[in-house]
């Protein structure tokens, strides 16, 4: 059963407007994978909680066709209005359901999302769906560790991190399976042949503030 806290238009607006774009590193890093375990062609990928599209439209350079799924028919909405490349398109369909015939995608991806699954369930479906040798990664952050805004006196990255040890222990179980840098994920990935990678990244911004993210990412391809 997915979790549902995207399902207002007024949040999802929001969402739609200040989300920050995925890091282009984290998109080339995935695709990088894909080449080295997979190789060509690069049909179709699709991204499983897709949001308004910000972890969606990173993938359009590398893909024939690069489709987005998500739960909330709000955010899919949202995602639908935003000017974005013309292989993108959006759907509502469910993580542990998915809508696509066996053995038919290159690469499944989830960003900031896969903590809401139902991993066993999810993971069932990307056997399914991909290729042989077809990747899935899920990638996910924490707590921005640089923080740079050039008038501020205080390190504003101690701020935010003195500030989110305080409500850690109030967090739901999926911002503790993030706090964990998605260990608990890593460990539901059916495939032997997985990895998982911690670094710290930079994320577009059109603010004067600079973020550095410590993105973690899961990497795993479906064996032959
Ligand atoms: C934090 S947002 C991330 C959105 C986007 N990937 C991004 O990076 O901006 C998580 C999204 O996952 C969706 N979601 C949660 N559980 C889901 C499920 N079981 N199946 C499909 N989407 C789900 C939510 O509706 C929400 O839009």
């Amino acid at each position: 059963m997915a979790l549902r806290f995207f399902e207002e238009q007024a949040h999802t607006a929001l969402y739609r407007k200040y989300r920050l774009p995925s890091s282009s590193e984290i998109h080339s890093l995935i695709f990088n994978y894909l080449q080295r375990k997979k190789g060509e062609p690069f049909s179709l990928a699709v991204d499983i909680g897709c949001g308004s599209g910000q972890s969606t439209r990173g993938m359009a350079p590398y893909f024939e066709k690069v489709i987005g799924i998500d739960v909330s028919e709000a955010q899919i909405e949202e995602a639908k209005k935003v000017d974005g490349p013309d292989n993108v398109s959006y759907r509502r369909g469910f993580a542990e359901e998915l809508e696509f015939e066996d053995g038919s995608v290159d690469l499944v991806t989830a960003g900031v999302a896969a903590h809401w699954f139902d991993m066993e369930k999810f993971m069932k479906e990307v056997e399914r769906i991909l290729k042989p040798k077809g990747c899935v990664a899920l990638y996910c952050y924490k707590s921005p560790s640089v923080v740079d805004y050039e008038t501020c006196s205080e390190d504003p990255a101690q701020i935010i991190e003195e500030l989110l040890t305080a409500v850690k222990p109030y967090e739901t179980k999926a911002k503790q399976i993030v706090w964990d840098e998605y260990k608990e994920v890593f460990d539901a990935i059916t495939f032997p042949d997985k990895e998982r990678l911690l670094s710290t990244m930079g994320v577009s911004s059109e603010t004067v503030v600079e973020f550095g993210i410590k993105y973690f990412c899961l990497l795993a391809s479906k064996p032959e």
